[in-house]
Parts: C-alpha cells; sequence; structure tokens
C-alpha cells in the first residue's frame, strides 16, 4: 500500500476541490488529504474506484490514512478499529460510529472531491 499526503490547493469550483491526479494515485494507495479551515480526508484508490472519507478516526484522533487498507476496509492504525472506505460503516470494534463519506468525481484524469454524503447507519 503506498502512502501519500497532499493539500487540496485549487480553488473550489461548484463546491468540487481537485486533490490529484489518478495516474499519481496507483490501485491500493491511500492519501490524506488537508483542506484549510476543514477537517482532512482520507482518499483511497481500491478496485471498486476512488472513495473519500473523514481521515480522523470516530474512535480516537488517529489519522485513517496511516493505517492498513485491506479490500475496501482500512484498519486504523491505534486500536484496531476498521471501517469500509465505500460506506463509512464501521467494521470492527472498537470504532462503532460510522465515518462520513464524501462524493468522488474524476474528470479528464483529475480527482475532485465534493460535498459530504448522508450518513449510512450501522456499526461493528
Ligand atoms: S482511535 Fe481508531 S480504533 Fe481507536
Amino acid at each position: 500500500m503506498q502512502r501519500q499526503r497532499s493539500v487540496a490547493s485549487v480553488t473550489p469550483e461548484n463546491g468540487l476541490i481537485a486533490v490529484g491526479r489518478i495516474e499519481d494515485f496507483p490501485l491500493g494507495s491511500v492519501r490524506r488529504i488537508d483542506r484549510r479551515g476543514a477537517p482532512p480526508l482520507a482518499l483511497f484508490h481500491i478496485d471498486a474506484g476512488v472513495f473519500a472519507t473523514e481521515d480522523t478516526c470516530t474512535h480516537g484522533i488517529a489519522s485513517l490514512s496511516e493505517g492498513s487498507l485491506d479490500g475496501e476496509v482500512i484498519e486504523c492504525p491505534f486500536h484496531g478499529g476498521a471501517f469500509n472506505v465505500r460506506t463509512g460503516c464501521a467494521e470492527a470494534e472498537p470504532c462503532a460510529v460510522p465515518l462520513r463519506t464524501f462524493e468522488v468525481i474524476l474528470r479528464d484524469g483529475t480527482i475532485y472531491v465534493g460535498a459530504a454524503r448522508p450518513a449510512v447507519q450501522g456499526g461493528a
């Protein structure tokens, strides 16, 4: 798994922020996206596509982009809790509160992150 970190630097366009190029974000990669004035995001490239969640674990202050990605599940580096990166649902205790997930759009090779999606209920 490749770990990367980047800053969303493009001016928002229709609420979308550009977070990088798909060719720089290979399958199996996880990237932390730091945003000015907003909590960081975690970006995941899995078989099903590119997905974004909030980066901070709902159990503590761990950065999920420093966790271990297995398929579509990210394991938190602190206490072994886990989340589905597509749905945000907690997959393993001690995590119980789902992550917020965000719209991801791929346009002309650029990855954009948009608005938060409605929360999905579910937990470990
Ligand atoms: S901080 Fe993530 S499982 Fe505890």
